[in-house]
């Protein structure tokens, strides 16, 4: 027991339904489970070397990984199982194979070193194993195993292991995978598991047992340089303000010089506090408490990082996304992005393209759907600091969660910083918003007129902009069908297409607040996420979302354009109400039912709402 343990090897599995993962996980431990004692020891010889408990044994080193997953809110079905032999300790990850939990996976992969991926011999490849062994290598697993497993009900067939073990080669060849191991295994029989099997003469490689123990996937963390992104800041009195973290990259000491991102600002390291108090040196994987040596301004969110190594710091980036998501991914649809402890708002601004899982082809896409794989340009509302995630999976990580379900809904992988907006400056001009406002007798304000085709947004927005005319106040009014002629003529009414739809308008829209205008707006307008989107972009109190509410059946007896009669004899794809979804506001400022009272009467309702709240 004089030899020292590698450390221990984090691992996750991946198969399809029925291709044995139950029954290989369960054979591990099976196995491994009758030389308890040493699991014992291993877990607290582990536990003495990372020093944070004395020489009591440290559990929580088991979970210091799932706490800062749990934290990024991606964990939803993954299992986690130690064990350990004489020769090394192991934490396994095990999600479940089914085509929709590309979630579970992304979980467990994104806190592995190797992964298990099993086939069943007798169906080979499958688009399944594909996809496992694409999303490993993004998020960065380096060592990939396949098992090919039931060996047995191939009766040990040598060609049928070797066929399948080229097609796999072949497949993640330019994946990136160090070291790729191809083993003939049968779960149930025990062949190659924990033993060589003397079935597989013709096999001559290491059985998995032997492969896990031995196979060397040193924490490259360490190397690189530091990494701390700020996870709280401990302020219990006056007199002390620590910096709380876990290390991500590289080491740390006291009297080291850090900068702190994105301010700038140049420091030394102070004191280095772990479980046991002051330290002298932590590393990669340390939970620390850090002070400083100067007053500076640090935040959540914000990073502790090696001045003369800086990660990027930049609010536009290229990424891989992988989208776990039933609901499709939306171009211009506002996202909640979480990145190093920091969560801001997120939108894709482009598709570059999508990978199809079994050629690895760059395929056109304008959306991305359900396990679907991408590769985006994304924009964030402020710069942030990170790393490529080539260079750090750490902090070259991000989750994108959808504002209303809460759900998460994406995992990526930032391939390199976009200079675009970051060399561009914005001015400051003479003549201020608050100028051109104080010109003029109102306010500026957007009242956003929602509803379906026909509802009567037109006919209401019309009537209010002559009664505020008539006033003397300066209005323009935009509206669907006109804007639809000439600034977004690219445009058609898929999802994405009007997402984009009602992304620029409130880009127009917010720059003629900026002119001191009260901007009419005339859109269906039919998704909840753009309008709240535009309500964010405006100064507090600009934003009125007025609700023209008209029940589908009085639209369609309406319908001034013909364009119903037509939707509904299947000449129009997507029309709101009758093949497109039309998500109504929940709180909206004014909410106006055009089949109990008259246009005159609801304009009127529109402009006294205005005086009441002082616009005009
Ligand atoms: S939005 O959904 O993107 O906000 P927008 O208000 O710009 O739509 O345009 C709606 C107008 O386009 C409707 O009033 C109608 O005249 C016309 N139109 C043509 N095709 C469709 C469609 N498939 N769904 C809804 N409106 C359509």
């Amino acid at each position: 027991m004089s030899e020292i343990a590698p450390a221990p090897l984090r691992f996750m599995t991946c198969g399809s339904v029925d291709d044995g993962k139950s029954t290989l996980i369960g054979r591990l431990l099976y196995e491994q489970n009758l030389i308890f004692g040493d699991h014992a020891e291993a877990l607290a010889r582990d536990s003495q070397k990372h020093g944070t408990t004395g020489d009591e044994v440290d559990y929580a080193l088991l979970l210091d990984g799932l706490e800062a997953e749990r934290e990024q809110g991606i964990t939803i079905d993954v299992a986690y199982r130690y064990f350990s032999t004489a020769r090394r300790a192991f934490i396994v990850a095990d999600s479940p194979g089914h085509e929709q939990y590309t979630r579970n996976m992304a979980t467990a992969a994104s806190n592995a070193e190797l992964a298990v991926l099993l086939v069943d011999a007798r169906k080979g490849l499958l688009v399944q194993t594909r996809r496992h062994a694409l999303i490993t290598s993004l998020l960065g697993i380096r060592h990939a195993v396949l098992a090919v497993n039931k060996i047995d009900l191939v009766d040990y067939d040598r060609t049928v292991f070797e066929t399948i073990a080229a097609d796999f080669v072949r497949f993640v060849g330019p994946l990136g995978f160090k070291a790729i191991t191809c083993i003939p295994i049968s779960a149930r029989g025990g062949d190659n598991v924990s033993a060589r099997s003397a079935r597989t003469p013709w096999y001559t490689g290491p059985h998995l047992m032997e492969h896990l123990e031995t196979v060397e996937t040193d924490d490259e963390r360490a190397i690189g340089p530091l990494r701390l992104p700020v996870q709280w800041v401990n302020r219990p009195d006056a007199d002390f303000r620590g910096f709380c973290g876990t290390i991500v990259g590289g080491q740390l000491k006291p009297d080291d010089a850090v900068v702190v991102l994105p301010s700038g600002w140049e420091t030394r390291v102070q004191r280095v506090l772990g479980g046991e108090g002051d330290s002298d040196a932590a590393r990669a994987g340390d939970a620390v408490t850090v002070t400083l040596a100067d007053e500076v301004d640090v935040a959540r969110g914000d990073m502790l990082v090696a001045p003369r190594d800086r990660p990027q710091v930049a609010d536009q980036f290229a990424a891989h996304v992988v989208w776990m998501s039933v609901d499709r991914l939306l171009p211009g649809r506002s996202y909640l992005m979480q990145i190093n402890h920091n969560a801001l708002p997120a939108t894709v601004t482009e598709i570059k393209h999508r990978i199809d899982i079994d050629s690895q082809a760059k395929l056109a896409a304008k959306s991305l759907g359900l396990n679907e794989i991408g590769v985006c340009n994304l924009s964030v509302a402020r710069p942030i600091a990170f790393d490529a995630y080539a260079d750090n999976r750490d902090t070259g990580a991000f989750i994108l969660i959808d504002r209303f379900s809460n759900e998460t809904v994406a995992a990526g992988m930032i391939d390199f910083a976009l200079r675009r907006a970051t060399n561009i400056y914005r001015h400051d001009h003479t003549v201020s918003k608050a100028v051109r406002v104080a010109l003029k007798a109102h306010r500026p304000a957007v009242l956003w007129f929602t509803g379906l085709s026909g509802s009567g947004k037109s006919t209401v927005a019309n009537l209010v902009e002559a009664d505020l005319n008539a006033r003397g106040a300066h209005t323009v009014l935009l509206d669907g069908d006109n804007i639809r002629h000439g600034l977004n003529k690219d445009l058609g009414f898929t999802e994405v297409d009007r997402v984009e739809n009602i992304r620029r308008v409130g880009e127009v829209a917010k720059l003629m607040t900026e002119a001191g205008l009260i901007v009419l707006c005339s859109f269906i307008s039919p998704f909840r996420a753009e309008r709240d989107m535009m309500r964010e972009l405006l100064d507090e109190g600009e934003f009125i979302e007025i609700f023209v509410d008209t029940p589908l059946d009085e639209c369609i007896a309406r319908d001034p354009k013909g364009l119903y009669r037509r939707a509904l004899a299947g000449e129009i794809k997507n029309f709101t109400g009758i093949n497109a979804p039309y998500e109504a506001p929940k709180n909206p400022e004014l909410h106006l039912e055009t089949a109990k009272v008259s246009a005159d009467l609801l304009a009127r309702t529109v402009v006294d709402e205005l005086t009441r709240r002082g616009i005009v």
